[in-house]
């Protein structure tokens, strides 16, 4: 009998939080893998607000809600991102396009990708016209002043974020 190839993606990214424009893109990218990665990048250079551990569970809770995107992961990752994506067995990489201003960010991101690993592509989803103002960075920045955050995060996440910008 011949053996069914498993098709594996990886989302990876920082989520410091998950927003629900990267929610967006996990269920619309699940739709196309037998099992999607989401990879929490971890970064000693980059200074986030939420831990590794706070970030990987926000996103599990997140998911907890949804039992269509029972394929999805969420592995932590260290080091380059063409180890991690060719350590999962995976072979494509899904980013989410807000503006065209990520554009330049994005394609030097692929080609560079591709550059150190030629079997590793990277596909592009256009975020939801609803979701293509939001940002990790805008979220914690209205959370922190005692902004409303509804409909910015996930439903099941606001207390979280809105606890931990409170700190
Ligand atoms: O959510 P972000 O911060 O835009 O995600 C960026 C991320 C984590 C995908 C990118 O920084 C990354 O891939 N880092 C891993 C290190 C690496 O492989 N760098 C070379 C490609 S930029």
């Amino acid at each position: 009998m011949e053996e069914k190839t498993v098709r594996i993606g990886v989302y990876p990214g920082s989520f410091d939080p998950l927003t629900n424009g990267h929610l967006d893109i996990i269920k619309r990218a699940s739709k196309l893998f037998d099992k999607l990665i989401v990879g929490v990048f971890c970064n000693s250079a980059k200074k986030s607000i939420f831990s590794m551990e706070e970030r990987v569970e926000l996103i599990n809770k997140t998911l907890a809600v949804y039992p269509e995107l029972h394929n999805v992961d969420v592995i932590m990752f260290e080091g380059l991102l063409v180890d991690f994506v060719k350590k999962s067995g995976a072979s494509t990489l899904v980013r989410g396009l807000r503006a065209v201003s990520d554009y330049e960010y994005e394609l030097q991101m692929a080609m560079l990708n591709k550059h150190m690993c030629e079997d590793i592509d990277t596909i592009f989803f256009m975020t939801d016209i609803k979701n293509s103002f939001l940002s990790s960075s805008i979220i914690k920045d209205v959370a922190k002043n005692g902004g409303n955050i509804s409909g910015l995060v996930p439903e099941v996440i606001i207390d979280d974020v809105k606890n931990k910008m409170s700190e």
